[in-house]
């Protein structure tokens, strides 16, 4: 069998979220990753993976595991199988199934880490540049500090044809094959794919080395020289500088993509730590999944020359397949004469953030650049950008944002929106909308004509309400028996969270314990994204009964008291002077008055 510290180590170098990222495509949903259920049909995302905990749940239809219980239920593959394909995944090797008693151990190799001969050769080529004055000579001559060059491992891949001997005495080893490191001859001779370059190491987010990019010292033919894709190295799925830019990311909401190693290095260097570059390759939907998944806002910038703007209009064309609403995407052309790098050094890196954060959006990119390719003073011209619009728009993603597009190159081409919706083939949305019916979350006993106890909704309170109110969601969906401690006439806002938490608690009282279940209950119903986002949020906050009671009972006691609070407001408000109201107004504003004062000390006293 497979032992389990063999099996504890693959699940520590795999990431989950790539193992279903690759076959479910997931979004980013605060710590957690989500996606529409692939073990069920529905409409709306209930499943969640989790990065920090390596581990995905349902809540619709329950199903949750690990890495290798989502390959197992997920691609039909048993245990074995399952494994072989992560251990694949990652460079591991499965290891040798342990012999039956008595039976020899079964002759071979000692299965090999591919990410460990990457770390040593990373090792080496750092180590051989402190010796090798030229190289240093040539990162200072392009003004790199030790501590930028420390900070991206770069290192340097001595001139002679067997270097990496010197760390790996077996130096026939096919691991450095497998890893791109070696490379083979017809006749059979083995030598160092690199040599007397300037090594930049390719990482994964995870900190392991994948791949190099080596750069010649001065003129030759390649410039630069990158590792073959290997079972580590993917291009087309990996960015240059990722794990660097991680921080700096997450703190901006932004990140720069520019297309060299030398850049995101110099940027770095002068303080723009959010920059990251494809590697050699044009923009892919997987580069730009993996950045919107940690970002909001992804700024192209290309050299300011004749093959940026070509790789600029690419990426336009690949952003328009993959974009969802609520993401922004620019462009920034820089002067013909610069590239990222030699911006920066210029201009430095409050010229470059100032330009990058007033970069043109996609829209204006758009119309820009189609503007520059056809003469829109001509019907022929017009005609061109609306057909070249028309392949362009009929991949978008992004259904509002895809609204204004049409609108804007309409404008451009001199026609009405809907005539070019109609070229596209596309329906108006405003028609789709008021002809579906209209959703009422209001449960049947409070139809809109029926005056609420709730006052004034807009007042101040409003949104710590609904705050509260999710709070109280959260609690309830952790540990339905809490639910318990909510008494039957408890009068929730006629917010999402409000409704929802009614339609909720109903469902508890109604019987139903489970959580999974009573979450999938909900998934179509008018509920779905409230109770799906408090359900992510429970997962990711894992409150135990007792963590969450006294969260649960806070929030309670803070409804009832702006209630109580509000409704005070409203007697005096809508009456005279107390002194004139009739017994039982004066009882009742009596007992409010001591009510608040139970709960402001009950408040005070937890
Ligand atoms: P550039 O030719 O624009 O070089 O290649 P650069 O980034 O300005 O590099 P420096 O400043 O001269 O050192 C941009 C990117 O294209 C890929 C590399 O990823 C490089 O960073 N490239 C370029 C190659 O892979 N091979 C090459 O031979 C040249
Ligand atoms: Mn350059």
């Amino acid at each position: 069998m497979i032992s389990e510290s063999f099996k504890q180590e693959l699940l520590a170098r795999v990431d989950i979220v790539d193992v279903i990222d690759a076959r479910v495509p997931l979004k980013k949903a605060g710590a957690n990753f989500t996606a529409r259920c692939p073990f069920h049909t529905e409409k709306s995302p209930s499943f969640t993976v989790s990065q920090s905990k390596q581990f995905y749940h349902c809540f619709g239809c329950g199903a949750h595991g690990n890495a290798i219980s989502f390959l197992m239920e997920y691609s039909g593959l048993g245990y074995i199988d399952a494994l072989r394909e992560l251990t694949d995944s990652v460079g591991m090797k499965l290891p040798a199934f342990e012999p039956k008693a008595g039976a020899k151990p079964p002759a071979g190799p000692p299965p090999v880490d591919l990410f460990e001969v990457m770390a040593k050769a990373t090792q080496f080529y750092r180590d051989a540049l402190k010796g090798a004055p030229q190289a240093i000579d040539y990162l200072k001559g392009r003004g790199l500090s030790g501590k930028v060059a420390a900070r991206f491992g770069l290192g340097y891949a001595p001139a002679d044809f067997q270097s990496l001997q010197t760390v790996f005495p077996q130096y026939d080893d096919q691991a450095l094959v497998d890893c791109g490191l070696v490379i083979v001859a017809e006749n059979g001779r083995r030598y160092d794919r690199f040599r007397d370059r300037i090594m930049f190491p390719i990482f994964n987010p995870r900190g392991q080395v994948i791949g190099f990019g080596g750069r010649v010292m001065g003129q030759g033919e390649p410039k630069y020289l990158n590792s073959p894709e290997t079972s580590l190295f993917e291009k087309r799925r990996e960015l240059y500088g990722l794990r660097e830019a991680r921080d700096a990311m997450r703190s901006s909401d932004r990140v720069i993509v520019v297309e060299g190693y030398m850049d995101v290095v110099a940027l770095a260097q002068y303080g723009v730590e959010n920059a990251v570059a494809t590697l050699g390759t044009a923009t892919t939907a997987l580069h730009l999944t993996k950045l919107l998944r940690q970002v909001n806002e992804i700024v192209f910038c290309f050299d300011g020359d004749a093959a940026g703007r070509k790789a600029a209009w690419h990426a336009l064309e690949v952003a328009l397949g993959c974009l969802p609403d609520g993401k922004v995407i620019r462009f920034l052309m820089l002067p013909p004469e610069h590239d990222p790098d030699s911006f920066v050094r210029a201009e430095g890196a409050d010229a470059f953030n100032a330009m990058a954060a007033s970069a043109a959006p996609l829209s204006a990119f758009l119309s820009a650049e189609l503007e520059r390719r056809y003469p829109t003073a001509t019907a022929e011209g017009r005609a061109q950008i609306v057909n070249e619009a028309r392949a362009l728009l009929g991949k978008m993603t992004a259904p509002a944002l895809k609204m204004q597009l049409i609108r804007e190159i309409a404008r451009l081409g001199e026609i009405e929106p809907g005539e070019l919706g109609r070229l596209l083939g596309w329906t108006e949305p405003a028609r789709t909308f008021s002809g579906r019916p209209s959703t009422d979350s209001r449960p049947s006993w409070r139809s809109p004509s029926v005056p609420t106890a709730r006052v004034d909704p807009v007042r101040s309170g409003l949104i710590r309400e609904r705050k509260l109110e999710r709070g109280v969601l959260e609690c309830v969906l952790a540990h339905p028996s809490l639910a318990a401690l909510i008494s039957d006439d408890f009068h929730a806002s006629d917010y999402p969270e409000g409704q929802a938490l009614l339609a909720v608690l109903s469902a508890i009282r109604g019987g139903e314990q489970l959580t999974p279940a009573l979450i999938g209950r909900f998934e179509d119903g008018p509920h779905a994204a409230i109770v799906t986002a408090v359900a992510a949020e429970v997962m990711k906050n894992d409150w135990s009964i007792e963590q969450a009671e006294p969260e649960l009972k806070g929030a309670l006691r803070q409804i009832e008291l702006s209630e109580v609070e509000a409704q005070l407001a409203k007697m005096r408000a809508d009456k005279d002077a107390p002194a004139a109201w009739d017994p039982a107004a004066k009882r009742e504003y009596g007992e409010l008055i001591q009510r608040l004062g139970d709960l402001k000390r009950s408040r005070a006293d937890g």
